[in-house]
């Protein structure tokens, strides 16, 4: 089955390192011997003011697009948001909500992420939730309290655990397997993916009990994410 390897760059890269990375991976994908389509669904998540100008360098690409953040409301009065309308055509296939790094530097709440996950479903931009055990519970509640029906809808859950963030400590696979197991019980149309310290050393391991995984660190650098891409393969 074809495994997502999300690059989830947070607040780095520059505009011209951003065009360099993609010219490298681009490179690398046509030019691969093994069939990276077939296993694979790279997706790039940079910053948003780059997903214009990427927009256009990944449009003969399999490589994908994802943006950080979205607004919880619609287009309005809303200074500093990127909403759902903003990336109109720009060919954003997810949207990574509710990380836990929003939740703990910018104040962001389980109610708040269900909202930008209905304005993602509604635009048809798949989302991504973060979540790890303490707030699996009440993000799900907080999705079925204003309608979102996880049993239906198509979405993609990222287990990811607090300890194994940008730690180096990446989370036991056994312990991985179970909560992607739960998780796709509850949410019976997702894909499950796991994200946390997950290098081009130990992808294949998440990649046998997880359909993708979600990586910061290590998808900062191009040749890192090309080794990840052949690990993957
Ligand atoms: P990391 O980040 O790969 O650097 O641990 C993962 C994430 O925050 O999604």
């Amino acid at each position: 089955m074809t495994k997502l390897i999300i690059a989830n760059w947070k607040s780095n890269h520059t505009l011209f390192s951003a065009l360099n990375w993609v010219d490298q991976v681009n490179n690398y994908i046509e030019t691969a011997e093994s069939d990276i389509a077939e296993l694979t669904k790279p997706v790039l998540v940079p910053p948003a003011p780059f997903l214009g100008l990427l927009s256009e360098k990944v449009k003969n690409s399999i490589l994908q697009l994802g943006t950080q953040d979205l607004s919880p409301y619609p287009a309005g009065s809303y200074t500093g948001e990127v909403c759902t309308d903003n990336l109109q055509d720009l060919n954003i296939d997810y949207a990574v909500l509710g990380h836990s790094e929003r939740r703990r530097y910018f104040g962001e709440i389980d109610e708040m992420v269900a909202d930008k996950v209905k304005q993602a479903v509604r635009a048809g931009i798949t989302p991504i939730i973060c979540v790890d055990e303490p707030y699996l519970e009440s993000q799900t509640q907080a999705l079925k309290d204003i309608d979102v029906d996880i049993t239906k809808e198509e979405m993609i859950v990222a287990y990811e655990p607090l300890a194994a963030i940008g730690s180096g400590n990446n989370a036991d696979v056994k312990q991985v397997k179970t909560v992607v197991d739960d998780i796709k019980e509850i949410y019976q149309q997702s894909l499950v993916i796991y994200g946390g310290s997950v290098t081009a050393d130990n992808v294949e391991h998440y990649l046998a009990v997880a359909d993708g995984v979600l990586v910061g660190g290590a998808s900062l650098k191009a040749e890192d994410f090309i080794q990840l891409l052949q690990a993957a393969c």
